[in-house]
């Protein structure tokens, strides 16, 4: 059987040698022997050397100095003195700054030599099998870091082409929208009923588009860091009111209620009014649009040892089930089959919301039971800034 050789011997008498590789004949590994060092070397660079054993005392040059050399050389390979004479300070030295890995003494008791070998092959393997997982791990976090890279670009690309098409629509559907306006208005002649009943769903419909461009073209402006907040101090209750007003006027057949309960002692905070407003108008449209009885009531908390102020958006409306509610941030999420949602959405909402909320240093959260109502919670922190571009 053809042995794979190991193991080095270097040793300037040719007895020794022999009397070695006698000795380790039957051993798994194969070993190779000479009495001159530089052919010694040339002999680790040719063989799968594991490890050199070498004397001390040799006429070119001492055996320390040797496995000095071959450390600086090949400093995984594993290197055992063989030394006829005891000198202890050279051994200490030799061990200790780690020249050597073991220290052995002629004449050798063979289950000491053949032990000393055998570790150091197994340490060798040991090493070489970790250095080849951190390599190979290594490779695989550059491999990511490029993939990482690359989704990144790619991203980057789909954000400016949403971006770039969503500004595009915008123009012919201004021309759609004035142009059903006109026809609707009586421009080109009079129109029967049912004439009037199509031109209002097309005019419907071009309204939704327009909201869901919108939508898009803020979330992907949030997103992208690029919907720099006009912050203010304000009173937030103002802007509650701007929305319940506007959302009251609508309401009114119904028969369900809106209406507030605002801490007395809400502090003014800096936010971005158009933002906030956005933020309200969401989710106060939400609450309505998804409670048939009872109403929508919206209450401030100042949370003065948090620092922050939080709003709930409280309906006593359809309710949303458990394993649903993780998924209402993300984009395009609507619960229900596509025949029973309600028209307008885009499911855009409240991701937009929870964009806006992050970029406020704030939290949101969804409570709800089932089939009894939802409350929508933000917060907003109570800082001193007054204006700042994030
Ligand atoms: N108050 C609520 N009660 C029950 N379900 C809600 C409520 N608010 C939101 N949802 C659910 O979350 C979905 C996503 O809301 P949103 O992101 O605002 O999109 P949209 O209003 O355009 O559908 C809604 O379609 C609805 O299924
Ligand atoms: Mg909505």
């Amino acid at each position: 059987m053809n042995k794979e050789i190991n193991v080095l011997f270097l040793d300037d008498e040719e007895n020794i040698l022999f009397a070695l590789s006698r000795l380790l004949m039957e051993e798994s590994y194969g070993i190779i022997k000479t009495t001159d060092p530089d052919e010694a070397m040339a002999l680790i660079e040719k063989h799968p050397i594991k490890v050199v054993v070498s004397d001390q005392r040799m006429p070119k040059i001492s055996g320390i100095d040797f496995l000095k050399n071959v450390k600086q050389k090949y400093p995984d390979k594993m290197r055992i003195l063989l030394s006829g004479y005891v000198d202890f300070v050279t051994a200490e030295e030799a061990i200790n700054f780690g020249e050597v890995y073991r220290f052995l003494i002629k004449p050798w008791k063979t289950p000491y030599l053949k032990a000393s070998i055998q570790h150091a092959i197994e340490q060798y393997d040991l090493v070489g099998s970790h250095r080849a997982l951190y390599d190979a791990s290594l490779k695989k976090t550059a491999e990511l870091e490029e993939l990482n890279k690359k989704l990144q670009g790619m991203y980057e690309i789909q954000r400016s082409f949403t971006s770039t098409v969503s500004h595009e629509l915008r123009t012919p559907l201004a021309s759609i929208k004035m142009a059903i306006d006109l026809v609707m208005g009586g421009t080109a002649g009079g129109l029967n009923e049912q004439q009037i009943k199509f031109l209002m769903k097309a005019k419907d419909n071009v309204d939704r588009l327009n909201r869901l461009i919108n939508d898009i073209l803020d979330l992907t402006k949030l997103e992208a860091g690029r919907m720099p907040l006009k912050l203010q101090m304000a009173n937030i209750h103002d802007v509650i009111m701007e929305v319940v007003e506007i959302q009251g006027a609508v309401l009114k057949e119904r028969g369900i209620y809106l209406k507030t309960e605002f801490a007395e002692n809400v502090p003014l905070v800096s936010f971005d009014k158009d933002r906030m407003i956005q933020v309200f108008s969401n989710l106060i449209t939400n609450a309505l649009k998804f409670t048939d009885k009872g109403g929508v009531t919206i209450v401030t908390v100042f949370e003065e040892d948090k620092s922050r102020i939080k709003v709930a958006v409280r309906d006593t409306g359809v309710g949303i089930q458990p394993e649903d509610l993780s998924k209402l941030f993300q984009k395009f999420q609507q619960l229900g089959d596509a025949s029973e949602r309600k028209t307008g959405g885009t499911g855009l909402g409240l991701a937009i919301c929870k964009e806006i909320v992050i970029r406020h240093g704030g939290e949101i959260w969804i409570e709800s039971v089932y089939g009894e109502g939802s409350s929508f919670n933000f917060t907003i922190p109570v800082v001193k800034k007054t204006e700042e571009n994030v």
